[in-house]
């Protein structure tokens, strides 16, 4: 379980506090994003996109091997997921987007895994029914981000079990209760399927090496929270013959309210995607700024950008031109731009944003059969 010292934790089941990226780093065991690694994306990429330069994906593990791979001709594929227990909020998205223009500029497969075993072996959902059907609700959203149907492979646990669970079962045998214990916490109360499950979101870091017969590298696009798994998949890779898979790592969006990550639990902190516009309006409205008690006191001293939720949703996802953003940042600092202006501007994006998702997320009902594999 990576738990820290400072008044923060990182699990792939909490976050909570005001996250250390820095600190995550060194106690991960990760690599931070350089200048020189940048350099050369932008080299392979043309111009970097904005979560790179911005330093919202900010860490790796042998994303420099794969591109190195990648330079003398050598295919990687792309790999991420959802654990389906509810709606997907913007969080969710967020790495998503930036899978999409991984896709894109390197041309590479898209293998995503829906979690609906996770869900119910973690108690999120009582029923596995419910999780089940929540991955394909889940899996809309995933298409209307625009993933290419023909290289993008969308698949839930319990209905690609067949070709997911003797990969499963290899890593389980090479992981042992005291590891899986140190790195996820598990307790004498857990479940014994909770204890197996790392395993099955290990499994897919292989899948490709074994469809093609070949080892192929995969690169996993995430938030930081999902690394503990890769730790151990790494661990058990050699042994198996595969190679070690690579992770880029993201930043969590925070949510609405003051501090910590979104919590689908407190649904004004996170917009999701099938909330109403006016809904999601009202929530931002409401959200949490940097800014002072007063009009007065705001025109007179300023706010606060680096604490403000709302800034942060620019920063994250509603504005991807970085001069604008800086002037935001600055009108913010000096006093002239008040919140209730600064909401209202964001409410206005977030409602244009979720209407046209929403759109390509009814037309992604019919395209589902094109991406979705089962046994
Ligand atoms: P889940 O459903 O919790 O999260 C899905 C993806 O969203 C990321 N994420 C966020 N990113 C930015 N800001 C946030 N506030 C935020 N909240 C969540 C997560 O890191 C993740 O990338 N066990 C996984 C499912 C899974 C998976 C994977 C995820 C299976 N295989 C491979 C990533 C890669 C889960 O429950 O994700």
């Amino acid at each position: 379980m990576v738990k820290t010292m400072e008044k923060f934790v990182v699990t792939p089941w909490e976050v909570k506090g005001e996250v250390n990226y820095d600190k995550l780093v060194k106690d991960f065991g990760t690599k931070k994003i350089d200048e020189k690694l940048l350099k050369r994306v932008e080299r392979l990429t043309g111009k970097l996109h904005y979560m790179l330069r911005r330093g919202l994906f900010f860490s790796h593990r042998d994303f420099d091997i794969i591109l190195n791979e990648y330079e003398k001709g050598q295919q990687f594929a792309l790999y991420t997921g959802r654990g389906p227990s509810g709606q997907v909020h913007l969080g969710h998205l967020m790495p998503w987007i930036f899978t999409k223009y991984l896709q894109d500029k390197f041309g590479t497969e898209l293998y995503f895994q829906m979690t609906d075993d996770e869900k119910f072996l973690f108690g999120q959902k009582e029923k596995l029914e419910e999780t089940n059907k929540l991955a394909y609700e889940n899996a809309l959203d995933v298409i209307a981000v625009g993933f290419d149907p023909k290289k993008t492979f969308i698949f839930a646990d319990t209905d690609y079990a067949k070709t997911l669970y003797p990969i499963a079962i290899k890593v389980a045998r090479l992981t042992t209760f005291s590891t899986a214990k140190a790195v996820f916490g598990f307790k004498n109360e857990s479940n014994i399927g909770s204890i197996f499950y790392p395993a099955m979101q290990a499994a897919p870091c292989f899948l490709p090496s074994i469809l093609k017969g070949r080892n192929t590298r995969v690169l996993i696009p995430a938030a930081i929270d999902q690394d503990p798994y890769w730790r151990i998949t790494r661990d058990v890779a050699p042994k198996l013959g595969f190679p070690k898979p690579a992770a880029i790592h993201s930043k969590f969006i925070p949510g609405l309210a003051e501090g910590g990550k979104m919590s689908a639990s407190i649904p004004d902190s996170c917009i999701f995607t099938t909330d109403k516009p006016e809904d999601a309006k009202r929530k931002v409205m409401k959200a949490f700024t940097g800014g002072a008690a007063t009009v007065e006191e705001q025109r007179k001293h300023g706010g606060k950008p680096e604490i403000c939720s709302v800034f942060q949703y620019y920063a994250f996802l509603f504005e991807d031109d970085d001069k604008k953003l800086e002037e935001r940042r600055n009108a913010c600092k000096s006093g002239a731009l008040l919140c209730g202006e600064c909401k209202k501007e964001l409410a206005e994006r977030v409602a244009k944003f979720l209407k046209e998702h929403q759109k390509k997320r009814e037309q992604a009902k019919k395209q589902l059969d094109k991406f979705v594999v089962k046994d």
